[in-house]
């Protein structure tokens, strides 16, 4: 990945996830359910309405999926929940556009979640 895509990247989501900052991702508190929450809203904040398939229901019924699918092959219940942040976090890349969009997901889920 570029460096100036990562800059953008980190410059756009500072300010948003600011409020996550200081939950530690192995901490034993760390609440899933107000994870999913807060990324939920970034998206519909901030993903362009442009994208018609890659809308905020996408990522609802790839979040749905992706548990019934873990549920349907018994992965460990304790895997289920990062099974559901990785749905929600794999097209977020499209709040910074269509290009590298794969990238750039991974960048944001990078930095989230060592922040
Ligand atoms: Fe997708």
């Amino acid at each position: 990945m570029e460096k100036g895509i990562l800059n953008n990247v980190k410059a756009k989501i500072e300010e948003e996830f600011i409020i996550s900052k200081g939950i530690n991702y192995v901490d034993e508190c760390f609440n899933y359910e107000l994870i999913f929450q807060k990324l939920e809203d970034f998206i519909i904040k901030n993903l362009p309405a442009k994208y018609t398939y890659h809308s905020i229901d996408h990522f609802r019924d790839v979040v749905v999926q992706a548990e019934r699918i873990a549920m349907m092959e018994k992965v460990e219940k304790s895997l289920v929940n990062d099974i559901k942040l990785a749905a929600w976090l794999h097209d977020v890349g499209f709040v910074w556009g269509q290009e590298n969009h794969e990238e750039t997901s991974a960048e944001y889920a990078k930095f989230f979640l060592k922040n």
